[in-house]
């Protein structure tokens, strides 16, 4: 009885929280369109002021209050050669991942084949492991769809990637992508710099991306004019257009990741039990959670634990913003929510991040190679937007972080960085 008289409660609070969000994200979304008229340009935030954001559906957006406070900055930590490994320059994109894997590597993945241990020196996944990840996107392959999709006619605009401010895009050859408008600058700001820190961390699970500024007058979007229209988007708005990948599945979290569990660390018990395909996929969850750190991104595995507080069979769902390819590689989509709002709204979802990331203690050599060299010289703000500016035309009519995230993502770098240290302390002596 008292079960059920709490399930009432939470129920009515829930439907409560739901009208007045309803209310405010319509208002929100009018007034956002509003200042998506103005036309934008430099090179620093144009939302520099706290800005509450109540664009998503769920109760994810309720939370999404302003948080301009910046995390204290902490120390600095020594690098001591951390993966164990000589130090390397690392360039971007400097691997040639690949988008087809061969037949010999995918049967790699499926059966126990196992040519070494799942983890060595300590933390980190397996060198054997790392070389059968395929990964997604090749830097090659990411910049030949960009150049292609860059100016290429638009014929169709329909719903098939979300939410109304999400548009399943159709190009004139038959080719699709998500085109996402965002209820403002600031998350299409999250999507395309989130794309370029995982490009600087090597990090290749991203569809590719570019930017797009709405004019009905040009060729690229005259045949989708009446559609603009009607859904109210700005001309001149910029949006981002990702490549939309088919046959995605949803993907629920892994066992060891879940917070009945104790983690996903080196002595984990049947580790060594697991199929090569389930090792990959869980190196690229280690990936994906460095990632989402580094962007404060709420909006996929911590949205998660926040919910289990009501829900409590959460975690047996698929994760937001998480699919997967037939083969298995994962794809991490929507990232609006990281870097610009993300940073934000730390101060409602620090110890959630926190929590997630103290879950993890194996990591990729090479992702981690990558975190050392940004900890080390200090230098994440300017490889972000060098990488941002020379690779997107648009850069600067879209804008980057401010000096303040700028020192956000840096902090949390150098904090990443700590953890694996950590790890490295706890576990490197096995
Ligand atoms: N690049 C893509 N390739 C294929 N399908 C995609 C892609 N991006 C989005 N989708 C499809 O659209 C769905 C919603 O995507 P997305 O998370 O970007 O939108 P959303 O409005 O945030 O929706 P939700 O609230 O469900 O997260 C995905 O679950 C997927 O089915
Ligand atoms: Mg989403």
């Amino acid at each position: 009885m008292r079960a059920v008289s709490a399930n009432l409660l939470a129920l009515l609070i829930l439907s409560a929280c739901s009208c007045v969000f309803y209310i405010w994200s319509t208002l929100d979304t009018r007034l956002e369109r509003h200042k998506r008229s103005v036309p934008l340009s430099g090179t620093e935030s144009f939302h520099p002021g706290v800005s509450t954001d109540l664009s998503a559906k769920t109760f994810r957006a309720l939370l999404a209050v302003p948080a301009a406070q910046r995390p204290h900055l902490r120390g600095r930590f020594e690098v001591h050669n951390l993966t164990g490994e000589r130090d390397q320059a690392v360039s971007v994109g400097s691997r040639d991942y690949h988008m087809n894997v061969d037949n010999k590597r995918s049967a790699q993945r499926e059966g126990p084949v196992k040519l070494g241990s799942p983890v060595e020196d300590g933390i980190f996944w397996g060198e054997w492991l790392e070389d059968l990840l395929p990964v997604g996107f090749t830097e090659e392959y990411a910049r030949a769809w960009r150049e292609r999709a860059r100016g290429h006619r638009i014929v169709q605009l329909e719903p098939g990637c979300g939410r109304i401010s999400n548009q399943l895009a159709t190009f004139a050859d038959g080719t699709k992508a998500c085109v996402r408008y965002g209820i403002n600058a600031d998350q299409v700001q999250g999507e395309t710099l989130t794309y370029y820190l995982a490009s600087l961390l090597g990090i290749t699970n991203l569809p590719p991306l570019i930017l797009a500024q709405l004019n009905v007058d040009s060729e690229q979007w005259a045949s989708v004019r009446r559609r603009i229209d009607s859904l109210q988007w700005s001309e001149r708005a910029v949006v981002s257009l990702t490549e939309w990948v088919s046959n995605l599945t949803g993907v629920v979290t892994p066992a060891p990741l879940r917070q009945e569990s104790n983690g996903l660390h080196p002595l984990l018990e049947g580790l060594w039990n697991r199929t090569t395909g389930e090792l990959l996929e869980l190196m690229q969850w280690t990936d994906l959670i460095m990632l989402d750190f580094l962007t404060a991104n709420f909006d996929r595995l911590v949205s998660n634990l926040f919910s289990l507080q009501w829900d409590s069979r959460v975690m047996e769902r698929d994760t937001n913003n998480l699919l997967k390819t037939p083969r298995g590689d994962l794809v991490f989509i929507d990232n609006e929510a990281g870097l610009v709002h993300g940073f934000r709204v730390l101060n409602m979802w620090e110890k959630y991040h926190n929590t997630v990331l103290s879950s993890v203690c194996v990591f990729r050599k090479r992702t981690t190679q990558r975190v050392v060299e940004l900890h080390r010289r200090r230098n994440s703000r300017i490889r972000l937007l060098e990488l941002y500016r020379e690779s997107e035309p648009l850069s600067s009519e879209l804008g980057f972080l401010s000096d303040e995230h700028s020192g956000v993502l840096q902090d949390r770098i150098d904090r990443l960085y700590k953890h694996i240290l950590h790890c490295k302390g706890k576990y490197g002596q096995l």
